[in-house]
């Protein structure tokens, strides 16, 4: 026996997805390689991501991925990383939702300190209370990390902790 209901779709135009409408959640695997493109086409590393994709959070337009950010756990430090929000969906506040979003995740998985890298949004993040520090201040175990790494041969960077 089957439960399935007749398709009375048949026909009927297809509903239009409202793309004004985002969903945020935890970043699936299947997910992955569409954020690694994300990333690239913002110019942001990318080739280290899959380690630490169970700590990433996407935000999502219908069947597109359009922002990302993620986390780096080292102890109870944290590196927060590859926030990015495709070129056409920016300036509506997705990046501020998937801030809070992964500040929350971190204090729920026993992070207590959060740094990141920047050299294109310290006053975005000024704004969300990160404050510059020097390198040498950050934990030597987050120093050591592939982003550190990718950042300094890419670009000067700078770094805070909230
Ligand atoms: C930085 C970024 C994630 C912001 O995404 P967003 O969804 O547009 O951000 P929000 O809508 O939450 O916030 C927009 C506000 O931030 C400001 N803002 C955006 N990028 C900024 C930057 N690089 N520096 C300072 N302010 C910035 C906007 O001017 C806007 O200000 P307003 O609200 O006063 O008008 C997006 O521009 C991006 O993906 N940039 C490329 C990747 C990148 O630089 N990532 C950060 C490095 S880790």
């Amino acid at each position: 026996m089957s439960n399935q209901q007749p398709d009375t779709s048949a026909g009927q135009p297809r509903e239009r997805r409202d793309e004004s409408f985002l969903e945020f959640g935890v970043a699936t695997r299947s997910a992955l390689s569409e954020v690694k493109r994300l990333l690239a086409d913002s110019d942001l590393p990318q080739s280290d991501v899959e380690p630490h994709f169970d700590d990433f959070i996407v935000a999502r337009s219908g069947d597109s991925i359009v922002g990302v950010v993620g986390i780096e756990r080292h102890g109870r430090s944290g590196l927060l990383r590859s926030l990015c929000v495709r070129r056409d969906f920016r300036r509506r506040g997705i990046a501020e939702q998937l801030c809070a979003l992964i500040e929350s995740h971190a204090g729920n998985i026993g992070i207590s300190e959060l740094y990141l890298l920047t050299t294109t949004a310290e006053r975005y993040f000024a704004k969300r209370g990160f404050s510059e520090c020097a390198r040498d201040v950050v934990p030597t175990s987050l120093r050591q990390t592939q982003q550190f790494y990718l950042c300094a041969r890419a670009r000067r960077c700078a770094c805070g902790a909230q």
